[in-house]
C-alpha cells in the first residue's frame, strides 16, 4: 500500500521536541493517537505510561506553541478517565476519577492539553472513546486475544466474575467521530464517543466462542485485574448534536472482526511471539484459575 502523502509519522524518541517542531509547524491538524494503551501493562510498568501519555502530550503541545503552529490539536483520550461508573452515564463535565496508572496518565495528558488551551489559546480538542475493536487490533486487548486464543484452542483468561461491563465501539465509528470532532468540534471542549453497546465481558466471550465455533469449556475464570473498573458508560448527547451516531451494530461488527482474524493469521501470529510472549507470562502465569463464580451463569 502506498503511503498517504497527507500524513507523516514521527518515530523514535518522542521526548525530543525539536524533532517534531518542523512537522507540527506546517501541519493543519495534529491528532495524537500515540499512547501506551494497555491497562495490564500499566500495572507492570507505570513509568512508561507517564512518559508517553503525559510527557509525550506535552512535547507535541510545546512544539506547537514554540513554532507558532496554527494546527488544531486533537488529543485522543478514553472513557477510563471518569473511573468506574456504577450507575448512570458519564458526561463531559463530570470530574476525572482515574483509578489505574494508565487512566491516570491519560487524564494527565488531557489536563496538559486543556492547560495549553487556557494558557496559550492553542486550539485543543479532546475525544473520550469507549472500548474500541476491529481489524488490526494488537492481540493483548480482550477481543483479539480471545479470538486468537480460541482459534488455537488456548484458554480464554476471563478476569474476576466476568461481569465487568464495557461499551463496545467499532473502529470505523470511532474514526468517523474523530474526523467530525476535528473539523466541527469547538476548541477547548471534550467529546464522549461511545458505541452504545454495553456488554458484560462474559457475554462478549460467549459470543466470540460461538462465532469461532469453539466450546464454552475454553473459558478460564482467573484472578481479577487489581483495581478492575466495574463499568464504563458514556452519555454521548454532545457529539450527537454534531451529527454523529455509531453506524455498526455490535454483533455484526464482531462477526466481521472474527472473520478478519480468521483470514489474517499471517498478521497476528507473529505478534504473539517474543516480547509479547514474555508479557503474556508476566501478566497471566501467576493468576489463580477459579471455578465459574456465582452469578456468571
Ligand atoms: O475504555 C477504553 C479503553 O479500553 C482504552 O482507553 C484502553 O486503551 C483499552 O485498552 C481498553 O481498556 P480495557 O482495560 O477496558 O480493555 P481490555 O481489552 O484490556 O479489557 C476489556 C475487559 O476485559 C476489561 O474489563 C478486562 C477484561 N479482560 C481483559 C483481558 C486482556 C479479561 O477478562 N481478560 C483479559 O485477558
Amino acid at each position: 500500500m502506498e503511503a498517504d502523502p497527507r500524513f507523516r509519522f514521527v518515530q523514535g524518541d518522542i521526548c525530543q521536541a525539536a524533532a517534531v517542531e518542523p512537522l507540527v509547524a506546517e501541519a493543519d491538524a495534529v491528532v495524537n493517537f500515540a499512547a501506551e494503551t494497555h491497562v495490564d501493562r500499566s500495572l507492570l510498568d507505570p513509568g512508561s505510561f507517564i512518559n508517553t501519555d503525559v510527557y509525550g502530550v506535552y512535547v507535541l503541545l510545546e512544539a506547537l506553541r514554540r513554532t507558532g503552529g496554527k494546527a488544531r490539536f486533537l488529543q485522543i483520550s478514553t472513557d477510563e478517565v471518569y473511573g468506574s461508573v456504577e450507575a448512570g452515564s458519564s458526561r463531559e463535565e463530570d470530574p476525572p476519577r482515574p483509578r489505574s496508572p494508565y487512566s491516570a496518565s491519560k487524564a494527565g495528558g488531557e489536563m496538559m492539553a486543556q492547560a495549553y488551551f487556557e494558557t496559550y489559546r492553542l486550539p485543543v480538542l479532546i475525544t473520550r472513546g469507549s472500548n474500541t475493536f476491529g481489524p488490526y487490533q494488537y492481540p493483548e486487548k480482550v477481543i483479539p486475544l480471545f479470538i486468537t486464543n480460541a482459534l488455537d484452542d488456548v484458554p480464554l483468561p476471563l478476569y474476576g466474575d466476568g461481569l465487568n461491563v464495557r461499551d463496545w465501539l467499532y473502529v470505523e465509528d470511532h474514526c468517523a467521530a474523530v474526523d467530525l470532532v476535528l473539523h466541527e468540534g469547538q476548541a477547548g471542549e471534550a467529546y464522549n464517543v461511545g458505541g452504545g453497546n454495553e456488554r458484560t465481558n462474559l457475554a462478549v466471550t460467549e459470543l466470540i466462542l460461538q462465532l469461532v465455533g469453539k466450546p464454552r469449556s475454553l473459558i478460564a475464570f482467573v484472578s481479577d485485574r487489581p483495581g478492575h473498573d466495574r463499568r464504563y458508560s458514556l452519555d454521548c448527547a454532545k457529539i450527537g448534536r454534531l451529527g454523529w451516531r455509531p453506524a455498526h451494530p455490535f454483533e455484526d461488527a464482531l462477526r466481521r472482526t472474527v472473520e478478519w482474524y480468521v483470514q489474517n493469521e499471517w498478521w497476528w501470529r507473529k505478534l504473539k511471539t517474543g516480547e509479547y510472549a514474555d508479557y503474556y507470562r508476566r501478566n497471566y502465569a501467576h493468576r489463580r484459575q477459579s471455578r465459574q463464580p456465582a452469578g456468571a451463569e
